[in-house]
């Protein structure tokens, strides 16, 4: 019996089809890159195939979907001639850790391409032209499609972020039931349980830097370092950087590492001046209250990662404070981000609460 997905699946058409490509894109991880799904039909609609990009340095959507149409599965098998490929996003046609999608289209004998947004990287990023020069049939999908099926905005802040020639920022928020991210004594190890732990050290492998305040340094230590289960660090692992004019410690954890900033600065825009010399990459905040309340409140928080854990601490700091809004019109709206396993998960004893920016 065929293990394929979408054995029995068919589409009505270019909003359905992408649809289920903007379905497949959030699997994905937010970061560095954008999020970009693929499926391949049939002529009658049936989905032959389908990719998404897991995050920088593995394989494009279209690789990924085409990989499948290729692959073993007999009862998804026709002409390459009689196929579609649908793409949330004009493939590129680029090489940079990974070769030009536009090669592996061709090589693929698809003639159909339809996409839904154009490669934001400029004229010599998008494949479209490319592929046409080939004799390809490809096309833009309408903008009405495109916005119902949900694909104009599935890199809203990936752009925005792109756009400012800054990185992508996650921020880390791990707090009680009453909104504490430690106690008023300052002890805050561990508020949340193990699994939410093992979730934070994945999401610090994935990004290159990780950001925390003099603060965060002084009261807590932290090594800032990615590390798996057994507490072995993983193979990538980001640079910490210090936010703050205190003096960090000789002796402090994280400079135990190959590198390390300070930034003796508040002023978030001048850490990331100092970060983005060539690829933007993606950064991780981290914390205390005092710099996440920065970023946040100057709008360079692209997502959240919120672990709501089953305590009540009664007293102590809060994750966010940002006396500058007083009002409810004025109150920043977070929205629930569906990538990366759905918006709310259970982690052991706690929820983790996944938020795009507005
Ligand atoms: N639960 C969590 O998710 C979590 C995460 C991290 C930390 N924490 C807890 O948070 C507590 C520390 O809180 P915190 O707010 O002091 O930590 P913090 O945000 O890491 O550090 C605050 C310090 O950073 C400097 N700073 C950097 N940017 C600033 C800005 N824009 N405005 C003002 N100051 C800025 C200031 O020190 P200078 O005088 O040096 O400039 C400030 O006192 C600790 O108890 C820690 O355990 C909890």
């Amino acid at each position: 019996m065929s293990a394929f997905e979408f054995d029995g699946t068919t589409v009505a058409g270019p909003e359905e089809a992408l649809a289920l490509a903007v379905a497949q894109a959030l699997r994905g991880i937010r970061g560095a890159n954008p999020l970009v799904g693929a499926i391949i039909t049939a002529s009658d609609g049936r989905v032959l195939a389908s990719g998404y990009h897991r995050g920088r340095g593995t394989a494009h959507a279209e690789v990924e979907a085409l990989a499948g149409f290729n692959g073993p599965n007999e009862s998804t098998r026709i002409n390459p001639a009689d196929a579609t490929l649908w793409i949330t996003l004009e493939p590129c046609d680029h090489t940079g850790t990974t070769g030009p999608c536009t090669e592996a289209i061709l090589a693929s004998g698809i003639r159909r391409v339809r996409y839904a947004v154009a490669d934001p990287t400029g004229p010599d990023g998008g494949g479209a032209a490319r592929l046409r020069s080939a004799g390809l049939d490809v096309q833009q999908v309408d903008a009405g499609q495109v916005r119902r099926a949900g694909a104009d905005d599935l890199n809203r802040r990936w752009t925005l972020a792109r756009d400012s020639g800054r990185p992508f920022v996650t921020a880390h928020l791990a707090q009680s039931l009453d909104g504490r991210v430690a106690a008023a004594d300052g002890t805050s190890q561990w508020i949340t349980g193990p699994e939410s732990r093992r979730h934070a050290h994945r999401v610090r492998s994935r990004v290159d830097a990780i950001i925390v305040g003099t603060g965060t340094v002084l009261a807590d230590d932290p090594r800032l370092t990615a590390r798996d289960e057994d507490g072995h660090d993983l193979p990538l692992q980001p640079v910490p950087v210090v936010q703050g004019r205190r003096a960090v410690p000789a002796g402090a954890a994280l400079r135990g590492g190959a590198s390390w900033l300070h930034v003796e600065s508040h002023d978030p825009q001048v850490v990331l001046d100092q970060l983005t010399a060539g690829d933007p990459g993606h950064v991780l905040i981290e914390g205390g209250p005092t710099v996440l309340s920065a970023w946040m409140g100057a709008g360079l928080v692209d997502e959240l990662f919120l672990y709501q854990a089953p305590l009540v601490l009664g007293s102590g700091p809060t994750g966010l404070d940002l006396p500058q809004l007083t009002t409810l019109p004025h109150a920043l709206r977070l929205t629930l981000d569906a990538a990366e396993n759905g918006a709310i998960s259970r982690l052991g004893d706690d929820v983790l609460l996944h938020y795009a920016a507005p």
